[in-house]
This record gives C-alpha cells, sequence and structure tokens, in this order.
C-alpha cells in the first residue's frame, strides 16, 4: 500500500479501470457509479443516526410525511432505488429480502447480477461503533430477460467487484474488480471518495486475532487450541498476539485487511454453519482480501470455491492473513 499524492475520484479511478479492459462496455462502471450514490445517501442517513432521538423522530412521520425506517431498512431499499433503473442488472438479492429481487417490469434488464448486505454491524448503531455496506456483482447465468435464482448462486471465484464501505471515524470505500484493491476515503465537504489506499496489501502474517470468546464453550477442540496458540508469545514479536473484536464483520476485517491478522467466526456446537451468510458477507470479504495477498477459507475449504445451494446460506469464516490463517487450518484439521 502506498499514500498517493495525485487527487483521483472514485469514478476517475473506475473510468481508468475501465480503459485498461478493451473489450469493457461501461456496464460495470456504471453499476458502481450508481452504487456510490446510494452509498453516499446511506452516508448521510448513517452520520445522523445518533440525532434521531433528539430529534424525535423514531416511529413517527418527518417532514415530508414519510415513517422513518430502521437505518438497515432505509440502506436495502436507497440500494434498490438507486439500481433498479441502470438498465445493467437482470436480479438483486439482498440480506434483508428472503427471496431475489426482480428488476421492476418497466425498467430494461442487463447482464450483471448484484448481492448486497446493506448494512453490516446493524447493533453497532446505537454504540457510535463503525458499520458498513457490502456489495458484489456477477455476471449472469441465464442468457436474457428477468434474472433468476440460479443467478444469485454463484461460486464467489465468479466474482467481477465487490466492495464495501466502512462507516466509521471516516468512511471508506474498498473495492476490487479483480485487479488489486483499492480504497477511497468520502472528503465529506465536496462528496466525493478520494483514493486513499492505493494497491492495499495485506501483510503475510499479523499480530491480531478477531473472534467473539463469549462463543468459547460451543467451540470444536481445534478452535480453542488455535485461540491458545495465539495467546503465547509469538516467535517473531516475543509476545502474545492481541485480541481485537468490534462486532461488525466489516470493521473487524478492514482492520485485519489494512494491519493483518486473523479474523474468525467459527462454526460451533450450537451453530454448525457459523453465523455469516455466504453470499452477502463471506465471499465479497474472501474475494478482496485474496486480491489484496490474503486467504479466506471455511477452516477446510476455499470460501470462493463453494458453491452456494440457497441464497441466505451461512458459512464458518476464516480470513486475512495468509500465514495465519494457514495455521488456524491446521489447528481446526488437528495437525497440530
Ligand atoms: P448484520 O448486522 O448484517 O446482521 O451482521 C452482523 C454480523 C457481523 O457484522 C458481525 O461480525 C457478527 O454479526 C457479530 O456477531 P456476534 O454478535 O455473534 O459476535
Ligand atoms: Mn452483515
Ligand atoms: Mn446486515
Amino acid at each position: 500500500m502506498s499514500f498517493t499524492d495525485k487527487v483521483v475520484t472514485i469514478e476517475r479511478h473506475i473510468i481508468e479501470e475501465e480503459q485498461a479492459h478493451p473489450g469493457a462496455t461501461g456496464q460495470l462502471s456504471a453499476i458502481l457509479r450508481e452504487l456510490t450514490l446510494a452509498i453516499k445517501i446511506i452516508y448521510r442517513e448513517v452520520s445522523k443516526a445518533g440525532l434521531v432521538n433528539i430529534l424525535g423522530l423514531v416511529g413517527r412521520e418527518n417532514i415530508h410525511g414519510e415513517q422513518v425506517k430502521k437505518l438497515d431498512a432505509f440502506s436495502d431499499e436507497k440500494i434498490f432505488q438507486a439500481m433498479d433503473h441502470g438498465g445493467h442488472l437482470c436480479v438483486m438479492a439482498s440480506e434483508e429480502h428472503e427471496d431475489i429481487i426482480p428488476i421492476p417490469p418497466q425498467y430494461a434488464t442487463g447482464k450483471y447480477v448484484l448481492l448486497f448486505d446493506p448494512l453490516d454491524g446493524s447493533s453497532n448503531i446505537d454504540v457510535n461503533a463503525p458499520i458498513g455496506t457490502i456489495f458484489s456483482v456477477y455476471r449472469r447465468m441465464t442468457p436474457s430477460g428477468p434474472g433468476m435464482l440460479e443467478d444469485c448462486l454463484q461460486p464467489g471465484y465468479k466474482q467481477v467487484v465487490a466492495g464495501y464501505v466502512v462507516y466509521g471515524s471516516s468512511t471508506m470505500l474498498v473495492y476490487t474488480t479483480g485487479d488489486g484493491v483499492h480504497g477511497f476515503t468520502l472528503d465529506p465537504s465536496i462528496g466525493e471518495f478520494l483514493l486513499s489506499h492505493e494497491n492495499i496489501r495485506i501483510p503475510s502474517k499479523g499480530k491480531t486475532f478477531s473472534i467473539n470468546e463469549g462463543n468459547s464453550v460451543n467451540w470444536t477442540d481445534g478452535m480453542r487450541r488455535y485461540i491458545e496458540h495465539v495467546k503465547k508469545d509469538d516467535k517473531a514479536s516475543g509476545r502474545p498476539y492481541t485480541g481485537r473484536y468490534i462486532g461488525s464483520m466489516i470493521a473487524d476485517i478492514h482492520r485485519t485487511l489494512l494491519t493483518g491478522g486473523i479474523f474468525m467466526y467459527p462454526a460451533d456446537r450450537k451453530s454448525p454453519n457459523g453465523k455469516l451468510r455466504l453470499l452477502y458477507e463471506a465471499n465479497p470479504m474472501s474475494f478482496i482480501v485474496e486480491q489484496a495477498g490474503g486467504r479466506a477459507s471455511n477452516g477446510v475449504t476455499r470460501i470462493l470455491d463453494i458453491k452456494p445451494t440457497a441464497l441466505h446460506e451461512r458459512t464458518p469464516l476464516f480470513v486475512g492473513s495468509d500465514e495465519d490463517v494457514r495455521i488456524c487450518e491446521e489447528f481446526l484439521a488437528g495437525k497440530r
């Protein structure tokens, strides 16, 4: 990663990425531009979330006569409204909807599929901790017309774009088109995402582990022994790993991407498939971390190789620095 001295907006960056691919039709760029607009609208709402009680808007109508919505429903709706009429998508699916979301019949359909988690870490809203939005784009499988379930159930290695936004002390958008990972920081005074982290690379080994230890009574032996391992003095640093868990996957993985280490949401006795969702959370974050030189698995298999069978399928997730994730896998397999 290097800090750049050029001033590059995300719009400019997307155009330049597109020009590097001679056959590009501009549709992916349009999708990213439309998403960026939705994200700015969500950012505006997130940044005033703490004022909602003071302004007395919850459960009442606002000045426009609209019911004030919970932030995840609001974000879900804004992404849909920004994306439904561009003519580039054939179908969408969101963590907030049980079924696939069709493109309204009055609009044209295109060759791409959009999957998203409109608001990740939503339990953190009330305590002013970082939350985020995650998106993932695929090429459609069906030939034409309205998209179907099978367009959404593709393995993660087929993603053509993945990205996330962290609404934190500053708001950052990080994305990949399969050609490196780039980060942009929102300058709210001009409403533009500016390139701040060009070509992010995750360290091959870190010093931090991130897991909800409250679930440890239900962990497998391998999981328990790996956590004991990271709490012993590390050969490289002479100190145990540091524990960090925000409880917002987006923020925990963002930190892991920039500084290295491992984020885990394992399977356990109570949740045999873990908690996180393959399509909206694990796949896009895994694509990004792999593109930055890291590793992502369900403990046994590469996340991006899993063939999904249901929209809301869950998966255990181990993601981060290549060496840390490999060692964790060895413990899980009982090899250490
Ligand atoms: P979401 O807000 O989209 O439902 O996701 C919440 C997820 C994820 O962000 C986080 O890592 C995890 O839930 C935290 O779960 P625990 O509270 O079980 O640790
Ligand atoms: Mn989520
Ligand atoms: Mn969510």
